[in-house]
C-alpha cells in the first residue's frame, strides 16, 4: 500500500468512527486506537499535504497554526430578525401576514438559541467555509475552528452547493465547568454566548477543539433553486437527512391543530402542533421550560412555512418580512453606538469605550459603556452605528452586551488604532489585550499618580484624577515621587486650586507618610501586585522593600514563584517590573521622603500612637475634617481605642461634631467625657490643629 492509499484508508476509517460518535454517541474503537490512527494520519498529512482530503477527520482536532479570520463576502443575505415582546405582537404578525397573502399560511416556531450566528458554505458537498454574520454582507472566515465542532458535517452524502445557517453554542453545564476551571479571573466569560464567541475566534483551532461547542441548524439555501424544498418543514427534514443537527423542539402553527399535525408528519418530523389561537399557551409553556433547557435561549422564532410566500414578502434592510422573534425579555436598555474612544490606563492597558446615545438605565443616564478590549469587539462584530443592548454588570459598570441591529451605513467591525491615542507609540498585544508600552506615556503617568493617591491606596484625599491632571499639565507633578518633592506654591495660580486646597493637599500628603508598608507596596501600581498579593508577599517574608529588591536583583524567580497562588508568570512579572530603572528611582525617592518601606517602621509608629488604648469611643454629629465620619473612627482605632455605635455605661468618650442629639444627651446623663472636633484634632496631633485654635486649653485624656 502506498502513502496515498494509506491516507485514503485512514481518512475513511476515521470518518466512520467520527460519524458514529458525533451522531449516535457510539464509540466503535477504543480511545487509544482512535488516537493512534488520528496521530498517524496527522503525521502523514504533514508530510504529504497534497494528499489531504478537504474534509479530513483530522480537522476535528484542529491545528496550532495561527488563524487570521479573513473577511469574506456572504453569498446569501445574512439578516437579523424583527422583534416582538408579547403574544399579541406575535398573533398580530400571523394575522398581518395572512391578510397580506390573502390566503392561508402556516408558521414554524423554533427556539431562538442564544449563541453565535454562523453560515456554513458547502461546495460539491464539501464544507469550504464557515463565516460569521459580520455586518450581514461581510463576515469573518472561521472555518478551521468550526471544523472542530463534531456536529458540523465536513462533507455531505450528496454533491450539493448549499449554504446553511445555524447557531453555534455551548451547553450551560459545559460553560459552568470551563469557566470554573479558568484560573484567570479576567478571562472568565460572562455567559455561554461570550465563551462560545471567544472560542469561535481562537487563534489556534486545536484550542477551539477543546471547547465542546455544538450547533443547531435552522435554514438552508440551495444554489440550485430547483432543489429547494417548498416549505420550511421540508428544509428542516432535508437538512436533517444531510447530517445537520436540527433542534428537536419544533412547534408548528396552523389554522387548526390537525392541519398542523398533518404537515409535521408529512415532512417526516417530530414536533408539537398548535392552532393560531393557542399562541399564548405556547409562549407560556416555552417560558416555563426555558430554565430547564441544557442551553440558553433568549426567545422564540416564528417563520412563515411556505417558501413561495417568503419570496414574495422579501426583506427589509434589516430583517426578513416573513419571520419574527419573540423575545423573553426586553433589553435592559438599547442605544446607538455613536463612536468608540480609546482610553489608556495606568498600566498602559488600552480600553475601548463605547460612546452611546444617552440612555436611561437603572435610574441614571448612560453615555459611555465599556467594551473591554479588541477581542470583545470582534466577538460582537461591533461596528459604529449599530444598535446595541447595554446592561450594568454587577450593577456598576455599564457594558455593551450585544448587537441588536446592525448599522445600515455599511460599517464593518471596529478596529483599535495602531498607535496609543495619547503618546502615539505603537500599541502592542499581550495575551489578547492591547497595551501602550511607553512607561512615560502621559495618560499612564497620570493614572499611576491618581491610583497611588486614591482612597483605597495612599488615601491622599485632595489628590483626585482632576487635580492630578491639572498639576501634571502645569508641569508640577510628573511622577509618583513628585507628590512628595513638588513645589506646590506654583499651583496657587491654577484654576480651581487656591491657598486653602493647597493647604489641604499638603496635609493629606503628610498624613500619607504614615501608611503601612503593605499599602505602599500595592500603591506602586506594579503589575500583579494589588492589595491581596501585597499582603501575601508581606506574609511570606517579603516584609521590606529591601528584601523584595534583593530577590529581584538575584533574579530569584523561585522565591516568588513558590509563594502560594503566585506561580512562574507572576514571579517573572514581579522581577521585570522591579527591575525597571524608573520604578527603582520612584522607590528611592519615596523612601527619602519618609514613606514606609519596611513593616518594622509601621510597628514603630503604631506603638508611639496607642494613646487611646483602653478607651471606648462613640461618635455623633458631623465633622469638618472627617467625611465620611468613619474616618474619625479609624483614627481612634489606629491609636488603640475601641469604637461602639451607641453610648452606654461602658463608653468612656463621645466624639461630638456639629448636630447630634440623643447620644450627647445620653453621654451627659452618664457622665461620659464629651470631646469636640478641635480637641480631638489636637489630641491626635495633626497639622491643622497645631496651626489653628491655639487657645491655650490643652485637652488631657
Ligand atoms: S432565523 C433569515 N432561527 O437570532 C433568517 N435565527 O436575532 C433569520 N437565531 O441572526 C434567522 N436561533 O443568529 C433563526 N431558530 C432560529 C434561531 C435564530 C437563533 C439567531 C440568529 C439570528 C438572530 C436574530
Amino acid at each position: 500500500m502506498n502513502i496515498k492509499e494509506e491516507m485514503d484508508r485512514l481518512t475513511e476509517e476515521l470518518k466512520v468512527y467520527q460519524d458514529k460518535y458525533y451522531k449516535e454517541g457510539i464509540s466503535l474503537v477504543s480511545d487509544n486506537e482512535y488516537d493512534r490512527l488520528t496521530d498517524r494520519l496527522i503525521a502523514l498529512e504533514q508530510e504529504h499535504p497534497e494528499f489531504q482530503h478537504p474534509d479530513s477527520p483530522t480537522k476535528r482536532v484542529g491545528s496550532d497554526l495561527t488563524n487570521d479570520f479573513p473577511e469574506v463576502r456572504h453569498t446569501i443575505p445574512v439578516l437579523s430578525l424583527d422583534k416582538a415582546y408579547s403574544d399579541e405582537a406575535v398573533l398580530d404578525f400571523f394575522s398581518r401576514s395572512i391578510q397580506k397573502e390573502g390566503g392561508s399560511l402556516s408558521f414554524a416556531a423554533e427556539e431562538k438559541i442564544d449563541g453565535i450566528s454562523m453560515v456554513l458554505y458547502y461546495e460539491n458537498g464539501i464544507l469550504t467555509r464557515a463565516v460569521t454574520r459580520g455586518n450581514g454582507e461581510v463576515g469573518n472566515d472561521v472555518t478551521a475552528n468550526i471544523m472542530t465542532i463534531g456536529a458540523v458535517p465536513l462533507s455531505l452524502p450528496e454533491n450539493l452547493d448549499i449554504a446553511v445557517r445555524g447557531e453555534v453554542y455551548l451547553n450551560k453545564a459545559d460553560f459552568e465547568r470551563l469557566n470554573e476551571a479558568e484560573p484567570d479571573e479576567a478571562k472568565k466569560a460572562a455567559n455561554p454566548r461570550n465563551l462560545a464567541a471567544g472560542t469561535v475566534r481562537r487563534q489556534k483551532s486545536s484550542e477551539a477543539g477543546r471547547v465542546p461547542l455544538t450547533i443547531f441548524c435552522y435554514e438552508g439555501f440551495w444554489s440550485n433553486k430547483e432543489e429547494t424544498p417548498s416549505d420550511h418543514l421540508h428544509i428542516l427534514s432535508r437538512l436533517k437527512r444531510l447530517g445537520f443537527r436540527i433542534n428537536p423542539h419544533l412547534a408548528f402553527f396552523d389554522s387548526d391543530k390537525e392541519k398542523a399535525e398533518r404537515k409535521i408528519a408529512a415532512a417526516g418530523l417530530d414536533g408539537e402542533a398548535y392552532a393560531f389561537s393557542e399562541i399564548d399557551e405556547f409562549i407560556k409553556k416555552k417560558t416555563a421550560e426555558r430554565k430547564g433547557l441544557p442551553y440558553e435561549i433568549d426567545g422564540l422564532v416564528f417563520k412563515i412555512n411556505e417558501l413561495d410566500v417568503r419570496e414574495r414578502f422579501g426583506y427589509t434592510e434589516h430583517h426578513p418580512r416573513w419571520a419574527i422573534a419573540y423575545k423573553f425579555e426586553a433589553p435592559q436598555a438599547e442605544a446607538k453606538l455613536k463612536g468608540i474612544t480609546v482610553q489608556v490606563g495606568r498600566t498602559g492597558r488600552i480600553t475601548p469605550v463605547a460612546e452611546i446615545s444617552p440612555t436611561k438605565l437603572g435610574g441614571s443616564t448612560i453615555r459611555r459603556a465599556t467594551l473591554h478590549n479588541q477581542e470583545y469587539i470582534e466577538e460582537l462584530e461591533l461596528a459604529i452605528g449599530d444598535t446595541v443592548s447595554i446592561s450594568k454588570r454587577g450593577d456598576v459598570i455599564p457594558a455593551v452586551e450585544n448587537v441588536i441591529e446592525k448599522n445600515n451605513e455599511g460599517n464593518t467591525t471596529y478596529h483599535l488604532p495602531p498607535d496609543c491615542p495619547c503618546c502615539h507609540t505603537p500599541i502592542v498585544q499581550i495575551g489578547g489585550l492591547q497595551y501602550c508600552p511607553n512607561y512615560d506615556c502621559p495618560d499612564q503617568v497620570k493614572g499611576r499618580i491618581a491610583y497611588f493617591a486614591s482612597t483605597d491606596q495612599m488615601d491622599i484625599e485632595t489628590l483626585g484624577p482632576k487635580t492630578v491632571e491639572l498639576l501634571y499639565n502645569a508641569g508640577i507633578l510628573r511622577s509618583i515621587e513628585d507628590i512628595y518633592n513638588a513645589d506646590y506654591t506654583r499651583a496657587s495660580d491654577l484654576p480651581g486650586i487656591g491657598e486653602k486646597s493647597i493647604k489641604l493637599l499638603l496635609k493629606g500628603i503628610k498624613e500619607s507618610l504614615e501608611r503601612p508598608f503593605v499599602t505602599v507596596l500595592s500603591s506602586l501600581g506594579v503589575a500583579d501586585i494589588g492589595k491581596k498579593s501585597a499582603e501575601i508577599l508581606v506574609k511570606n517574608g517579603f516584609d521590606s522593600m529591601a528584601k523584595i529588591l534583593n530577590a529581584v536583583d538575584r533574579n530569584d524567580k523561585e522565591a516568588f514563584a513558590s509563594i502560594p497562588g503566585f506561580g512562574e508568570l507572576t514571579a517573572e512579572r514581579i522581577i521585570s517590573s522591579f527591575s525597571s530603572q524608573s520604578l527603582r528611582k520612584t522607590i528611592e525617592e519615596l523612601e527619602k521622603a519618609g514613606i514606609h518601606m519596611d513593616v518594622a517602621k509601621d510597628a514603630k509608629e503604631e506603638s508611639k500612637e496607642q494613646i487611646f488604648s483602653g478607651e471606648v469611643w462613640c461618635i455623633t454629629g458631623s465633622f469638618k475634617n472627617f467625611n465620611p465620619r468613619t474616618k474619625a473612627l479609624k483614627e481612634i482605632e489606629k491609636r488603640g481605642g475601641r469604637t461602639v455605635s451607641s453610648v452606654t455605661s461602658k463608653t468612656t468618650h463621645l466624639l461630638a461634631g456639629e448636630g447630634g442629639g440623643s447620644k450627647r444627651a445620653e453621654a451627659e446623663r452618664l457622665g461620659v467625657k464629651i470631646v469636640t472636633e478641635d480637641e480631638f484634632m489636637k489630641a491626635i496631633g495633626t497639622e491643622e490643629a497645631k496651626e489653628e485654635g491655639e487657645d491655650g486649653q490643652l485637652f488631657l485624656f
